[in-house]
This record gives structure tokens, C-alpha cells and sequence, in this order.
């Protein structure tokens, strides 16, 4: 099970590496699009932190399910946004810098908000 978890664990931070690489490769840029990194990587790391809830909650550890709640809400928003605006020809900057801080966000309540399993 341990090996499984570390296995989600690497597909899960390859996901939102991509979602932020996707934003940040843009930052320079005056029309900003959602790309296949930002949206491949929404996805992925959705889907692999789902499945990280499903092998911790096997698990014999204690699983906090307030923070759990959090990441799964602000992963839900950041995954609809990039998929309403998948086939737009740009997006407003609001957006995006509002994308970046949800998955800045994400990553900083996952580091932070300590407690013994997620
Ligand atoms: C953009 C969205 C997301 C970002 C940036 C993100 C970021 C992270 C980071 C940095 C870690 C590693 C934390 C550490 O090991 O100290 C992590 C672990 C984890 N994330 Fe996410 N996450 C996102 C979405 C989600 C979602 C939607 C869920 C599920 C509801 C989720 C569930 C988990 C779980 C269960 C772990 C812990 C795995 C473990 O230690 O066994 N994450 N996440």
C-alpha cells in the first residue's frame, strides 16, 4: 500500500507541477490561453488526489478531513475553471492570476497545514 501511495504521491505532484508550469510559462505573455499543460495537469492532479484519499482512508492512519475538504473544494474549482475555458481564444488576466493563487494555494495548505497524514 505504501509503495502505491508514494506512486500517487509522484503522479500527483508531476499533475499540479504541470497546472503551475502551464501558468507560469505564461506570465510574460499579453493573451494568455488554458494550454495542455494547465489542463492535463488539472486533471491529473485532481484524479491522483482522489485516489491519495482513497489509500490513506484504507490506511490505518488518521486522515484530516478538513483539510482534505479544503484541498478537494479549491482542486474542484481550479479543475472546472480550466475546463469552462478550455477553447477560449484568451483569458482575462483575473483568470489567470486567480488560477496561479488557487494552485499556489493548494500547494501551501498541503505543506502547511500539518498533521500526522495529509
Ligand atoms: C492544484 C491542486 C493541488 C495541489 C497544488 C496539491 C498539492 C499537494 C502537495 C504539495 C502535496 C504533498 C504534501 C506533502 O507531502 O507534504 C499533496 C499531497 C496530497 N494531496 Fe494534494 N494538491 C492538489 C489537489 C488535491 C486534491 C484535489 C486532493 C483530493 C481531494 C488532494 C489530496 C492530497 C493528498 C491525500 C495528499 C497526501 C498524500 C500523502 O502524503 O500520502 N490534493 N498535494
Amino acid at each position: 500500500m505504501e509503495t502505491l501511495r508514494l506512486v500517487l504521491l509522484f503522479i500527483h505532484i508531476l499533475g499540479f507541477a504541470a497546472l503551475i508550469g502551464g501558468l507560469l510559462s505564461q506570465m510574460g505573455a499579453v493573451d494568455k490561453v488554458v494550454n495542455g499543460p494547465m489542463r492535463d495537469g488539472a486533471g491529473t492532479a485532481f484524479l491522483a488526489g482522489l485516489a491519495l484519499v482513497g489509500v490513506l482512508e484504507a490506511g490505518d492512519g488518521d486522515v484530516n478531513h478538513a483539510k482534505i475538504g479544503v484541498k478537494l473544494v479549491i482542486g474542484l474549482v481550479i479543475l472546472g475553471l480550466v475546463m469552462a475555458n478550455l477553447r477560449k481564444p484568451r483569458i482575462p488576466d483575473g483568470l489567470f492570476y486567480g488560477l496561479l493563487a488557487l494552485s499556489v494555494v493548494n500547494v501551501a495548505v498541503a505543506v502547511f497545514w500539518s498533521s500526522a497524514h495529509v
